[in-house]
Formats: structure tokens, C-alpha cells, sequence
């Protein structure tokens, strides 16, 4: 543990200022660099160490397959899909240079309930966007219809004891300015029991 009072001010910053970037464009961060990111992430909190996950990155050319599978989605939950709808959902597997999909794998324990396994993957995502945002890239986690789909989970080779939980895309951010609003620890945060 590195005991660093400005890298722990500096972390603590850059946590507090992350925000999603929808909008993304070449390059993904190089092999190297997501390397580490993967790496680094992966210390994600796991009950028992169970490591009930994995992920897939998509990339360059082989993104032209998810959009074949957003396609088939598409088609499957909406025979009647206008031209349009079709080509918009093909274009979405384009949105960043490099997508994540993160999906629980669930093991069977007695003492870790699928939803915490569900929420140590959701941790591992957390950490890929915090530190490639270190990095000076942006990503955004995406779940929605293409989450649930049976269309897309069969594609992506999903078995039966897994689901996804979420696609994460990955890019250089074409805005880097988009204003956040602050939170503030009060509103959410209260001691217990006494109050003030
Ligand atoms: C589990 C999960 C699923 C999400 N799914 C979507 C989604 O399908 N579409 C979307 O626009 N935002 C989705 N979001 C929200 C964005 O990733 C992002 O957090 C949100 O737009 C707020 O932006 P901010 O992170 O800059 O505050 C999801 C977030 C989480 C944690």
C-alpha cells in the first residue's frame, strides 16, 4: 500500500470528477495500457474470491459481428423493424473503438449469493472505466435490451449460468468539457443513529 497523502488527494479527485463519455471516437487506449487497466481492475471486492466473471473485448473489424447480433436483436424483437431501425442498430456496435462486455459467470457457494457475484463483475466494470479515465480515455456502461437479449447472449456464447452485465464502450472522448454536476456526502450520507 503506498502511504502518498497527494496521490491519495489526486485518486480521490479524479474519482470525484469521472463522468460517462456517450460519445467516443479512435483511439482505445493500446494493448499495453489496457493491459494494466484489465489487470489492475480485476482487484475488484469478491466474496471468496470466486472471480465470477469474464469479458470480452471487441474491437476494429470484428465489431461488424456485435453489429450482426444487434441486428438480430433487432429483427427478433421487432419483425415489422423499419430499414432504419436496422441500420441504427448495426451502427451502434460503433459507437467507441473498443466495447467490454462484462458478464457474471455464477458459481455455486453457499455463502455468495448470485447478486453479489453480479455486483464483484459490476465492481470489476467500475474499475475499467476509473482507470482508463486515468488515463485520459472515457467510456460508457450501456445495458438495456441488448443486456437481456437471448439473441445477443446466444452470439456472445453466453452459457446457460451467465449473464451479462453490461457492455462497456471504450474510446478517446470527442467532449472532453461536459459539465457534472457535484454531489455532495450530505445528501446521502448520515451517521447513525444520531443524526448531527
Ligand atoms: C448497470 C448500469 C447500466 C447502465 N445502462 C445504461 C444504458 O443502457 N444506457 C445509458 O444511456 N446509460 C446507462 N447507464 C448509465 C451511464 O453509464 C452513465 O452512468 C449515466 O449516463 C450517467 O453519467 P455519469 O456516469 O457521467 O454520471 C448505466 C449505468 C449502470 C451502472
Amino acid at each position: 500500500m503506498i502511504l502518498d497523502t497527494e496521490m491519495g488527494k489526486q485518486v480521490t479527485q479524479l474519482i470525484g470528477e469521472r463522468r460517462s463519455h456517450p460519445r467516443l471516437e479512435e483511439p482505445a487506449p493500446d494493448f499495453e495500457v489496457l493491459d494494466s487497466i484489465f489487470s489492475a481492475s480485476l482487484r475488484a471486492p469478491d466474496h471468496m474470491h470466486l472471480r465470477p466473471w469474464r469479458f470480452l473485448t471487441i474491437s476494429g473489424d470484428d465489431r461488424k459481428h456485435l453489429g450482426e447480433l444487434f441486428v438480430s436483436h433487432c429483427k427478433d424483437s421487432n419483425p415489422n423493424a423499419q430499414q432504419k431501425e436496422v441500420d441504427s442498430a448495426y451502427a451502434k456496435a460503433f459507437r467507441a473503438p473498443l466495447i467490454v462486455v462484462g458478464i457474471a459467470s455464477y458459481k455455486s457457494h453457499p455463502k455468495v449469493p448470485d447478486i453479489e457475484q453480479a455486483i464483484a463483475t459490476g465492481g470489476v466494470m467500475n474499475n475499467i472505466g476509473l482507470a482508463a479515465y486515468a488515463h485520459g480515455f472515457g467510456s460508457v456502461w450501456r445495458t438495456g435490451a441488448h443486456a437481456v437479449s437471448q439473441v445477443i447472449k446466444q452470439g456472445l456464447s453466453l452459457i446457460e449460468n451467465e449473464e451479462i452485465i453490461g457492455f462497456l464502450y471504450l474510446g478517446t472522448p470527442t467532449n472532453r468539457d461536459r459539465h457534472i454536476r457535484p454531489l455532495v456526502a450530505g445528501d446521502f450520507f448520515s451517521a447513525w443513529p444520531n443524526n448531527g
